[in-house]
C-alpha cells in the first residue's frame, strides 16, 4: 500500500501551495457564494434534516424534538423502546452539547466513552440545551433526538469510541477537497478537530488517505489505536461525492462543507452541513484550495448534472 511522505508544512510553504486563509474565505468564498438568508437552513440542524428528507437525501432518523422544559420529564418514557440514541442542540456546533448514548445499564444511560449517567443527568443536559448553553450566541434552542449511527467496519481502528465523519468541501456544486475526521480519546468520541479529532485528507480522485493532522500537528498513526492512518480507504467514494454535490442544489449554497457518515447498513448519510467550513482540511491534504477553486471558476460552461461534476472533480483533483 502507498504511503504518503509526511512532512511539516511551514506557513511560507502553505502560501506557495495556494492555501486559502481566513480573510479570503470570509470575504470571497462565503460572502460571494452564500447568501445570508440561506444560513439558517444549515445552521439549524432541524431545518437541514427536514429539507434533506424532502429532497430524498439520507440523514440520521429524527426520533423526536424536545422544545420546552415541561417536555424534559417525558423524555425517558418516550425513549423506553430505544436503547441507543443521540441528543443534540439544533443550533450547536463544534461537537458541543452532543450526547451519544450507546445503551442502558440498569436505570442509567451508557455514553460513547463508557461512562454511565443517570436520568437526572440526562434531564439536566437536555434542559441546558433548551436554555441555549450550547447554541450560537446563547439563544434558546431545541433538543433533537436522533437515531445513533453505527458506523461502517472500514473505520475499525481508525476511530476511537465515536463516529468518524467525512467532510467534503463543495464549491459551486463540485466536490473540491475532502478529509476524514476520526475521533480519539482526546475528542471524547466526537469527530470535531477542535475537540482533538484526527483529520486525514482524502484524495478526491480515489478515496485514499493523504496526510493526517491532530491539533495542527502531522501524525502517522492513530494516537489511541496505533493504526496506520495512510491505510484508510473510503468505500463507495463516488457515491459520497455525489451525495455531497447534491447538497449544492438542495441548499443553494456555493461554498459548503458537507459532513457524511458511513452507516453500517444504510451507506453514506448526511450528518450536517456547514456554510463556513474550516480551513484545516488544506493541511490534511498538503495543498491549498486556491488552484481547485480557480479551475472551477475558469470553466466556460459548468456541468449540469451531479454525475458530470463528480467525474470532473475526480479527474481534475487527484492527488496521486
Ligand atoms: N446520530 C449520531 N450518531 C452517532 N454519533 C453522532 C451522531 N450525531 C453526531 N454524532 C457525533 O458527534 C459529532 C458532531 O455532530 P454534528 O451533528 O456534526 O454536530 P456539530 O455541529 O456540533 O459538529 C459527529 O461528528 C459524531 O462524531
Ligand atoms: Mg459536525
Amino acid at each position: 500500500m502507498r504511503m504518503p511522505r509526511l512532512r511539516f508544512i511551514t506557513p511560507a510553504r502553505l502560501k506557495e501551495l495556494g492555501i486559502v486563509g481566513m480573510n479570503m474565505r470570509n470575504v470571497r468564498l462565503i460572502s460571494e457564494n452564500n447568501p445570508r438568508r440561506l444560513f439558517p437552513l444549515v445552521d439549524d440542524k432541524l431545518k437541514t434534516k427536514v429539507m434533506a428528507e424532502a429532497a430524498g437525501i439520507p440523514v440520521p432518523r429524527l426520533l423526536g424534538v424536545v422544545r420546552v422544559q415541561q417536555q424534559v420529564r417525558e423524555l425517558v418514557p418516550f425513549l423506553s423502546g430505544q436503547p441507543d440514541f443521540v441528543i443534540k442542540p439544533a443550533n450547536g456546533s463544534g461537537g458541543k452539547g452532543i450526547l451519544v448514548i450507546t445503551g442502558r445499564e440498569g436505570e442509567g444511560f451508557v455514553k460513547s466513552d463508557g461512562m454511565v449517567i443517570s436520568r437526572a443527568d440526562l434531564h439536566r443536559h437536555t434542559s441546558n440545551i433548551l436554555s441555549g448553553l450550547f447554541s450560537l450566541g446563547g439563544r434558546a434552542d431545541v433538543a433533537m433526538l436522533e437515531e445513533r449511527i453505527i458506523f461502517s467496519d472500514v473505520f475499525d481502528g481508525f476511530s476511537f469510541q465515536g463516529v468518524p465523519d467525512i467532510r467534503v468541501i463543495v464549491y459551486k456544486g463540485y466536490p473540491v477537497m475532502a478529509m476524514a475526521r476520526l475521533s480519539t480519546v482526546n475528542s471524547r468520541g466526537k469527530a470535531n478537530l477542535h475537540q482533538g479529532a484526527v483529520g486525514t485528507g482524502v484524495d478526491i480522485g480515489t478515496g485514499c488517505a493523504l496526510l493526517s493532522i491532530q491539533h495542527g500537528t502531522p501524525l502517522k498513526t492513530h494516537p489511541d489505536t496505533g493504526k496506520r492512518l495512510a491505510d484508510l480507504v473510503i468505500p463507495e467514494w463516488a457515491d459520497c461525492l455525489a451525495l455531497a454535490s447534491r447538497c449544492h442544489e438542495m441548499t443553494g449554497l456555493g461554498y459548503l462543507g458537507v459532513d457524511i457518515v458511513l452507516d453500517k447498513h444504510r451507506g453514506p448519510v448526511i450528518l450536517e452541513l456547514n456554510a463556513r467550513p474550516g480551513l484545516a482540511i488544506q493541511m490534511a491534504n498538503g495543498t491549498g484550495l486556491m488552484v481547485r477553486l480557480a479551475a472551477i471558476d475558469a470553466l466556460d460552461q459548468p456541468h449540469e448534472s451531479v454525475a458530470e461534476r463528480v467525474a470532473f472533480s475526480q479527474a481534475s483533483f487527484r492527488s496521486q
